[in-house]
């Protein structure tokens, strides 16, 4: 459990250096613990773990009482994406429930940079996400601050979406741009076996699976189909 706060975040990567992180929106959450256990058992690097509010997508999930509750079946890394209003309020609950990186939306809130300092005080990773039509240069200013950038590429609400390919060309912006700094760059909506090897080579690191990894009665196969697809030449 736990992501390392200090050094080069790419050196702490995975053989093949990618992260596969299955949300657990697609799972069963009447056996949440064995799906947990299913996704590690198969391989996963993270848990991600989505959090709407009915506000800020027409989605209700689940909030740090369940994040809590699940925490004991896991000790991967559970990668908290907040799809609400007001993150401020919600940030040191879900640390306090066991989150390790929290990731908020750019469109969400004025101050970026407010919020990415309220995360680290909780000694979390800070994550911002964009929705598909939300442009790299909002998020400029904080790419020395966070320590990923999550790219949607569905409109964030729902797991089981259509993947839009015109985020492709915001990752490999992002990949330039992180160059000189140390940020991951996560892509996270309609994420599978067809796209999977373009987004990776387009500068992805982390990768969000939903349907692709739950809705298949072999995990393992499934991940390990995903990890194929990126190291397939
Ligand atoms: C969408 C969520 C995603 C989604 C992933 O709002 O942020 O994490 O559940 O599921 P798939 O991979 O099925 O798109
Ligand atoms: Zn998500």
């Amino acid at each position: 459990m736990g992501l390392l706060k200090n050094g080069d975040k790419h050196s702490q990567a995975p053989a093949g250096g990618f992260w596969i992180a299955p949300s657990i929106l697609s799972a069963d959450f009447g056996i949440l613990k064995e799906e947990l256990e299913a996704a590690a058992t198969a391989g996963a690097n993270w848990i991600h773990v989505d959090v709407m509010d009915g506000h800020f997508v027409p989605n209700i999930t689940m909030g740090p009482g369940q994040v809590k509750s699940i925490r004991p079946y896991s000790k991967l890394p559970f990668d908290c994406h907040l799809m609400v209003t007001h993150p401020e309020q919600w940030i040191e609950k879900f640390a306090r429930a066991g989150a390790d990186l929290i990731t908020f939306h750019a469109e969400a809130v004025k101050n970026h940079s407010e919020i990415i300092q309220k995360i680290h005080a909780q000694n979390c990773w800070a994550g911002i996400s964009i929705k598909p039509d939300t442009a790299v240069e909002e998020i400029l200013e904080v790419l020395d601050e966070v320590d990923l950038v999550l790219v949607m590429s569905v409109y964030p609400g729902f797991s089981g979406q259509k993947f839009i390919p015109d985020v492709i060309p915001k990752i490999k912006k992002l990949k330039n741009l992180k160059k000189e700094k140390n940020f991951l760059i996560q892509v996270d909506g309609g994420v599978d076996v067809e796209n999977i090897k373009e987004l990776f080579e387009a500068g992805a690191d982390v990768f969000v699976a939903g349907s692709a990894i739950f809705s298949k009665q072999d995990r393992l196969k499934a991940i390990n189909e995903l990890k194929r697809m990126m190291t397939k030449k």
